[in-house]
């Protein structure tokens, strides 16, 4: 499974460049980065990861999602193209592929919008399990529902696990077979901690500088 970091901060990418295999931004995680502009937040995450980084179009017409969409996958041939789920982006799905351009279709919040961001090409299907569950409904039953169609059809995008909570979600979307998974720094930070872990190494150490006393008494 591809582990990709939620995020725009580049210090955050660089803290974890290690362990992750690409980055996801959206249009409030770079508003949250003050005094840069897309392009350069972009350019300089692309300069640490050399993996995936999904940038999305922030602009409503096919035909301007269209242009700006060529436009960010020029900034870098890493760069995944990041569309709605909606009418317009699928159709700005299916012309960027057959360009060759890499595309994660975001918002994704049912089976039926999988099969269509497929049906037009996408690298990627973003469905976005914490935002479903916000709402009381099961968001790791939709990524269950999708893996499985896309197996039964023979599909070859992607499903990246999108808008995750907690340790859990990312236990869980590895067990179903998703393709990736992207983490926010505070899930990614969790997935390395065990409170054993952490006590048995306090352990250790306590053991061997007792012996080191013993040794020089
Ligand atoms: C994914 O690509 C999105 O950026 C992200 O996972 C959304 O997560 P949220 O629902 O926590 O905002």
């Amino acid at each position: 499974m591809e582990i990709f970091l939620d995020t725009a901060d580049i210090n955050v990418i660089k803290k974890y460049k290690n362990f992750i295999d690409g980055v996801t931004t959206n249009p409030s995680l770079i508003a949250a980065i003050n005094g840069s502009t897309t392009y350069k937040i972009i350019e300089e995450i692309c300069d640490v990861i050399s993996g995936p980084i999904s940038v999305e179009v922030i602009s409503n017409t096919v035909d301007e999602m269209f242009v700006e969409g060529k436009e960010l996958a020029k900034i870098h041939s890493n760069v995944c193209v990041k569309l709605p789920c909606t009418f317009e982006g699928l159709q700005v799905c299916k012309q960027l592929s057959q360009k060759g351009i890499s595309t994660n279709l975001t918002l994704c919040f049912s089976s039926t919008q999988a099969l269509l961001a497929a049906k037009c090409g996408a690298t990627y299907v973003s469905p976005f399990i914490g935002r479903i569950d916000d709402i009381g409904q099961d968001g790791m039953g939709l990524i269950d529902e999708i893996v499985n169609i896309y197996d039964v059809q023979k599909i070859e995008t992607k499903v990246l696990a999108a808008s995750i909570r907690n340790v859990n979600h990312v236990i869980q979307a590895a067990y179903i077979g998703a393709d990736a998974i992207t983490l926010p720094e505070k899930v990614l930070s969790q997935c390395f901690y065990h409170p054993l872990t952490k006590s048995g190494l306090k352990k250790f150490m306590q053991d061997w500088n007792n012996k080191d006393q013993k040794d020089n008494s």
